[in-house]
């Protein structure tokens, strides 16, 4: 295997840091360096152990003392206002390395940037000879810029399953980012359990295979395409998630993208249906019938699974592209609009979306939704999801001090051709409105990208549109805005596609992705 030339370590760090200083020299980390591990740190040290165990061949012996020559000090420090809750202080002398946080989330991040000045043979899942683990000596003072730093994916279109899900939790901890939303519903499947439902995943989750873009049936019958999560499955994977401080954020549609649920309940909707799980893509007329009682009933049972299931303080609704048509022509819907005094058509998406916000507040969460939800009547505690469209409510959202998570259509979604969306314009993004005024700025917490699955058929085709741009949304969320460059992005990128060529990757060519 390669020697590392001690000489030769610089640092490539994703994201970039907020405060590096680089001092000549290194630490070596030998058999005999010893781990102090403060309080509240026992599963920060299990993670690291899990992460060089494979590649060292040992775990890290661990010390009760902290000892002043070759050690690795894990520690929760002194308050300090300006790391915040995911901080960190990396400091590595001749002596040792120590990483400090306010929080155990902070001092994992500093083992997120330990792992970038290791080798990149650290990534290896089997044992390396003739290497030296040395890091350069640094001080590190870094957090993030954004408090929402997220990565969607879309398995109702194309289903990726358990293994496929941890790879993208570990990457998205590899680059510090903190919140997977998970797209778990829409027309053409529903795949999370819901036992007061079972004809939803029975029915919901399975469609007919067409086998014309390539499919893979991940059902016993060729014919049909269609898996889903079973609870069990779902906690393992919110435990692995806890394990990398990523909260999940659950999306259940409504009232439209709502086909697979309409086929297994056809009674929901306006028409009564009967309905199929749809082989197409877009966008269908038929949704939930805001009309009728039994349908905010049934929802409401559905958050109730969802909320037991998953602890995210915040539950996604959808409420994106929500064809009305249905609705005119309903009676149910009339007489709804005659009860709540309603005249327009559109409040009826505002009267449901209201009544989940304040549902899911008796129950200690928040309600999120895609832009559409935005009306001046919405209830205050909502946070929006800005993707198309609706720009000017977006503003006055957050003007009215509502958050808001950006997802900008052409410039943040991971489904567009590179030839759309290169790296290049990817790492341009900026997610402040140029025009709104500072102090509303904090009310744009953050940066996700959205990972649509309609033409991604498999996991492979899955890491070629995520990476490397997915690199690229990581940095815009963590690093100042005045340390962005995309000349030293490419050149750290460079380093770091090495070490996804160990994790298996299967990431664009900078020549594809540029
Ligand atoms: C969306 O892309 N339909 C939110
Ligand atoms: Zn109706």
């Amino acid at each position: 295997m390669i020697m590392t030339s001690i000489t030769n370590t610089t640092i490539t760090i994703i994201p970039e840091p907020v405060e590096l200083k680089k001092i000549n020299g290194h630490f070596e980390i030998t058999k005999e360096t010893m781990l102090f591990v403060g309080e509240k740190l026992k599963k920060v040290e299990e993670y690291l152990q899990q992460l060089v165990q494979p590649s060292f061949s040992w775990r890290i012996p661990v010390s009760t003392k902290r000892v002043k020559t070759n050690y690795i000090d894990l520690l929760i420090c002194e308050e300090d206002q300006e790391l915040g809750e995911e901080g960190y202080v990396l400091s590595s002398t001749k002596d040792g390395i120590r990483i400090e946080g306010n929080t155990p989330k902070g001092v994992f991040y500093g083992i997120q940037t330990l792992r970038q000045l290791l080798p990149m043979e650290i990534e290896e899942k089997s044992q390396i000879q003739n290497i030296e683990w040395v890091i350069p000596r640094v001080t590190i003072k870094d957090y993030p810029r954004f408090e929402w730093r997220g990565f969607m994916l879309d398995e109702a279109r194309y289903f990726m399953g358990t293994e496929v899900v941890k790879k993208y939790l570990d990457l998205m901890a590899l680059q510090k980012l903190n919140k997977f939303h998970w797209h778990l519903v829409d027309d053409q499947g529903w795949r999370i359990e819901i036992e007061k439902y079972p004809k939803l995943t029975k029915v919901g989750s399975k469609r007919e295979l067409k086998q014309k873009r390539g499919e893979i049936a991940n059902t016993e019958n060729p014919n049909i395409y269609g898996r889903f999560y079973k609870k069990s499955e779902i906690q393992e994977i919110i435990q692995y998630a806890k394990d990398r401080f990523i909260e999940i954020i659950p999306e259940i549609e409504m009232p439209g993208h709502s086909s697979a649920a309409l086929a297994a309940y056809p009674e929901l909707s306006c028409t009564g249906g009967p309905f199929e799980v749809p082989t197409r893509w877009g966008i269908f007329a038929d949704t939930y019938c805001p009309g009728n009682d039994e349908v905010y009933e049934f929802l409401k049972n559905v958050l109730d699974e969802v909320i037991e299931l998953f602890p995210s303080k915040i539950i996604h609704i959808g409420g994106d592209e929500v064809p009305k048509i249905r609705w005119r022509s309903c009676s149910k819907c009339k007489e709804k609009m005659k009860k709540e005094n309603i005249s327009k058509i559109k409040d009826l998406q505002v009267l449901l979306t209201n009544y989940f916000a304040t549902y899911l507040e008796s129950k200690g969460r928040r309600l999120m939704g895609w832009n559409q939800i935005l009306d001046e009547n919405l209830v205050n505690n909502a946070i929006s999801q800005y993707w198309l469209g609706k720009q000017r409510e977006t503003i006055s959202h957050i003007k009215q001090g509502r958050d808001t998570v950006i997802t900008k259509y052409l410039w943040t979604y991971l489904d567009h051709p590179y030839k759309i969306l290169s790296l290049k314009k990817a790492y341009r993004f900026e997610p402040i409105f140029s025009k709104l005024g500072e102090k509303h700025h904090s009310h744009i917490i953050g940066i996700e990208a959205p990972l649509w699955t309609e033409r991604i058929p498999n996991e492979e085709r899955l890491d070629w549109q995520a990476f490397p741009r997915l690199i690229a949304y990581a940095e815009i969320g963590w690093t100042p805005k005045d340390k962005k460059d995309y000349k030293s992005f490419r050149n750290r990128l460079e380093a770091f596609l090495k070490r996804l060529d160990i994790l298996g990757i299967n990431y664009a060519t900078m020549k594809e992705a540029e």
